[in-house]
């Protein structure tokens, strides 16, 4: 049996598959060998070090520890009914194989990745970058003198289920995007899957490879809630854990600080089925067990901790929108279902912050992320100012009123939308208030707000109006007719290239949620997909970015605007993505990455853009 030739990149390089025998050549990049255990191992010390010899030249860490909770029952899915090792938990349904395998049959047949184990790294040669000066067309001025300090957090992000691949491998238990992509019909609009991806669950090795020779300090990752828990709750998956015990022994190897995400978008499918996922408080004991596990675990390497990713998203946009007949859905619909996901959102984040900081004695910094647009008024007119200021309420006061300002949502939230927006006890608000450490604002573009045609009051007052419950309008063309920016890729039409609107919104948060508090603020995510790159044939052609570079410069050199000459407190940004990768209903031809992916061989290939993204933190002091 053979496995795909892995050619090496222009700046890269082949991975070898491991074999059984664990300690057998770790440079062969023979492609004869059967690839045997599905088994993450755990490389010895001597082992990491010969295999990342060109990549560190200092002595490797320690293998690391791990603290287990003895309060879950501890499994793994193969072929045979599981068999706990330890049990002390009565379990109320039923976590056999055969129930597993019932899950997966509700999502229908998975493609199967092209190899199934971990792959050895092989060394990184030096990044090459393109030849020509490719600085972007906005001007740095004499923002070229100011220095980022020490401590600044930079680095590129993923989340799992775009970037993992190996859907159905090593007893992961499906999530709602598996039954999404696969059963409901153009729900991804290119019809592709992340079944296998970028594949990063078993070529890891070499993408943490690939950082260190880029010497990027942060990685954002996000673990699999179904993988380490496949039915949600239950049985733990050990093999999960192997993996991301290797993941972050390879991570701290390679001198790269993890930012981790506990949940992006991908609620376990049983949970769906059990109680409709988010919209039932059942949900927040189920997440803070599995962040419970997750945190012990891997606490003492994790300096930054993300409870879950983009409420605003998954719970506006997606629990209206869900197609009614995949899973029982218990009446919790509509916009109801919006604001129970987002209540229950808050009350689990709030639960596991405080379970952190008082139960657990964390260190680290725990926050959400937040997905908002920079608003700007259409026109002077004090009408647009009011409607700016209601959008605003509704996408990021929404989670953060509570968070950062009163423990309740904002009025406007309350008086229009009655019933449909639970309310918190005084012991819930007070938990609320507070538990963010930071900021992350995932802030990618700027929209024009006006009011809705009927005007605000009457609106706010009518649930029948189109525009209820927001009652503005939001566009990206501006009262003169053009774009407020560039546009990326039509797979991706709400994103446009706003640099001077990231300077903006920064000193926009920082006056409305941070500033007061004395916290800072984090750019946790932006980024840009090129347009028509998926279009394009010669791989040369497609890593030739310009539009994308001209974004990262124009948004960095802003964010340093808005700290240096604004005194915005803004401490981090983390550029979307790694590499590209499934971008959930555009599928995999819209491309976000910093390094092209080439879907058939999965080799990676760094773009102009990841050269102009570390070059200005180099240029800045880091
Ligand atoms: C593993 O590889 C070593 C070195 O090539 C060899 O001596 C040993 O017999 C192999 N073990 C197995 C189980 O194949
Ligand atoms: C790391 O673990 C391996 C395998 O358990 C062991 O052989 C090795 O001695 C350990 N290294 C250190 C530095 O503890
Ligand atoms: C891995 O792939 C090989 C070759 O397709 C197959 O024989 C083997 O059963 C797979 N292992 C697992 C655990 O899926
Ligand atoms: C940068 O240039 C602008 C425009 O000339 C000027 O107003 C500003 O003071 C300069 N800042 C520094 C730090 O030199
Ligand atoms: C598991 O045990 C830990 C440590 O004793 C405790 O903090 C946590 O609340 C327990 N979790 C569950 C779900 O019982
Ligand atoms: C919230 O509390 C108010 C005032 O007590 C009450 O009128 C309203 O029905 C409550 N809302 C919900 C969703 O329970
Ligand atoms: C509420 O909005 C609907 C839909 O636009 C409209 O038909 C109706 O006349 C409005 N009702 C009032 C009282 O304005
Ligand atoms: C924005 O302003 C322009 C110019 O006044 C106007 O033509 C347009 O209708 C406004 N857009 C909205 C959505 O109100
Ligand atoms: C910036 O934020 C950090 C962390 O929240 C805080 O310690 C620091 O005091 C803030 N700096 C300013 C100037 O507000
Ligand atoms: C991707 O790999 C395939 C198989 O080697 C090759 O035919 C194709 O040209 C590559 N695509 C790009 C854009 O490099
Ligand atoms: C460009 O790619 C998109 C999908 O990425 C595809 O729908 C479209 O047909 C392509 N256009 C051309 C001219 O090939």
């Amino acid at each position: 049996m053979s496995v795909p030739l892995l050619l090496c990149g222009l700046v890269g390089a082949a991975y070898a598959q491991t074999t059984a025998n664990a300690t057998s050549s770790v440079t062969s990049t023979s492609v004869d060998n059967a690839p045997t255990a599905s088994t993450s191992q755990t490389l010895s010390a001597a082992e990491t070090s010969s295999i990342l010899w060109s990549l560190q030249s200092s002595a490797p860490a320690d293998n690391l520890t791990f603290s287990s909770l003895s309060n879950f029952t501890y499994t793994s899915y193969t072929s045979q009914a599981p068999t706990p090792t330890t049990s002390v938990a009565t379990l109320p349904t039923d976590y056999s194989e055969q129930a597993w395998s019932m899950l997966w049959d509700q999502v229908g047949p998975v493609a199967t990745p092209p190899f199934n184990s971990t792959v050895i790294p092989t060394p990184e040669p030096s990044p090459v970058p393109p030849p020509y000066g490719f600085s972007s067309q906005v001007t740095t001025g004499n923002l070229s003198s100011y220095q980022l300090p020490s401590d600044f957090v930079w680095g590129v992000a993923s989340a799992a289920y775009q970037v993992e691949g190996a859907a159905m491998e090593e007893g992961r238990g499906p999530s709602i995007w598996d039954l999404l992509s696969h059963r409901v019909h153009g729900y991804v609009a290119d019809g592709t899957t992340g079944d296998i991806t970028d594949l990063h669950y078993y070529l890891y090795p070499q993408d943490i490879a690939r950082l260190k020779a880029f010497n990027i300090p942060y990685f954002s990752l996000t673990i699999s809630w179904s993988r380490v828990f496949p039915f949600g709750r239950g049985y733990v998956n050990e093999q999960a854990l192997a993996h991301y015990d290797d993941v972050i022994q390879r991570l701290v190897d390679a001198g790269i600080k993890p930012i981790v995400t506990l949940f992006h978008w991908d609620t376990p499918l049983a949970l769906m089925n059990d109680y409709n996922g988010w919209t039932s408080d059942q949900i927040i004991a189920d997440f803070l067990a599995y962040a419970q596990l997750v945190m012990t675990r891997y606490d003492k390497y994790v300096p930054i901790w993300v409870t879950v990713n983009e409420p605003q998203v998954y719970c506006g946009d997606e629990y209206p929108g869900f197609p009614s007949g995949y899973w029982p859905q218990y009446g919790v619909t509509g916009l109801r279902a919006q604001f129970y996901c987002g209540h229950n959102t808050l009350l689990a984040h709030a639960q596991i912050v405080d379970w952190y900081r008082n139960t657990l004695g964390g260190t680290g910094r725990v926050t959400f992320k937040n997905s908002a647009n920079n608003f700007i008024p259409n026109t002077t007119s004090s009408a647009d100012a009011a409607a700016v200021a209601r959008g605003n309420d509704f996408q990021l006061g929404w989670f953060n009123s509570p968070v950062w300002q009163t423990g309740d949502y904002p009025a406007s939230l309350r008086s229009t939308l009655g019933d449909l927006l639970p309310n918190f006890t005084a012991a819930e608000s007070a938990m609320v208030l507070g538990s963010c450490d930071f900021f992350a604002i995932d802030g990618y573009t700027t929209d024009i707000i006006a009011p809705a045609a009927s005007g605000i009051a009457d609106c706010a007052a009518n649930s029948s109006d189109p525009a209820w419950p927001t009652c503005i309008q939001q566009s990206q063309v501006t009262a003169s007719g053009w774009d407020v920016g560039f546009a990326a890729d039509p797979g991706a039409s709400w994103l446009k290239s706003d640099p001077t609107g990231v300077r903006q919104f920064l000193n926009y948060l920082q006056k409305t949620y941070t500033g007061p508090k004395g916290k800072d603020i984090v750019l946790s995510e932006f980024g840009f997909a090129e347009p028509f790159e998926n279009n394009f044939t010669a791989l040369p052609d497609a890593r030739y970015d310009q539009l994308r570079v001209d974004y990262f410069t124009g948004y960095l050199n802003n964010l340093l605007a808005a700290k240096v000459e604004d005194g915005v407190n803004v401490t981090g940004a983390v550029a979307w993505g790694v590499f590209d990768n499934f971008e959930w209903s555009s599928g995999l031809s819209t491309r976000f990455g910093l390094q092209y992916v080439n879907y058939t061989t999965l080799e990676r290939y760094p773009k102009a853009s990841l050269f102009t993204f570390m070059d200005f933190f180099k240029q800045h002091g880091l």
